[in-house]
């Protein structure tokens, strides 16, 4: 019987933890937990934070904290189940203090990151701030670009990307849930155009 995509994650999983991916980072937080993404495991839009930070490392889960809960219900104002997407992050330590991650842990994550799309196999990309994107469109600038579709090249294959203002930073930005309930209204046109 072939692996599944969990049985695949799961490996992905093990095979990171085996090769110490992270290690330093792990040590320098004193993180508890490697946190995979969750969700839809064969999901045809995949949302990508950055790293995870105290609740997620306890839980060993992502956007579990007020960042999540704030996702969850925006999720819900569109009638959206966050259960149909697949949700991750590039780095998936916890960093100290939740401080940004690092240019070489984000590029020590990056290739794992690769595998673990290869494997979900989405249609569409979703990253979640500055820093994310940052990842995949590096001369982007999210005040400029979030709610603006792109596209990016994953492996062989051109995937459009939707950059999203990260909902941890919200407050720092004017009118900043609103913008982010906006451009999250674009991203469901987009998905829906998807099915
Ligand atoms: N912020 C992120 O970027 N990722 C999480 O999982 C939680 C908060």
């Amino acid at each position: 019987m072939n692996p599944t995509t969990k049985d695949q994650l799961n490996t992905l999983a093990q095979h990171m933890l085996d090769g110490g991916v992270g290690l330093a980072l792990k040590n320098e937080s004193n993180a508890t937990h490697l946190v995979m993404g969750t969700g839809n495991y064969d999901a045809d839009v995949v949302f990508i934070g950055e790293a995870p930070g105290e609740e997620e490392d306890l839980q060993g889960k992502p956007f579990v904290g007020a960042a999540g809960k704030f996702v969850n219900t925006v999720f819900g104002e569109l009638g959206m189940n966050r259960d149909d997407f697949y949700i991750t992050n590039i780095v998936k330590y916890r960093p100290p203090e939740n401080r940004d991650p690092s240019p070489e842990e984000i590029a020590e994550f990056a290739p794992h990151l690769e595998s673990e799309l290869q494997i979900v196999k989405p249609r569409l990309l979703v990253t979640f701030g500055r820093i994310s994107l940052g990842h995949f469109v590096p001369e982007g600038k999210i005040k400029t670009i979030h709610g603006q579709l792109q596209r990016v090249q994953l492996g062989q294959q051109a995937l459009p990307l939707m950059p999203l203002l990260h909902p941890s930073a919200l407050r720092f930005i004017k009118n900043g849930r609103q913008v982010f309930r906006d451009d999250f209204k674009l991203l469901k046109e987009e998905i829906d155009r998807l099915t």
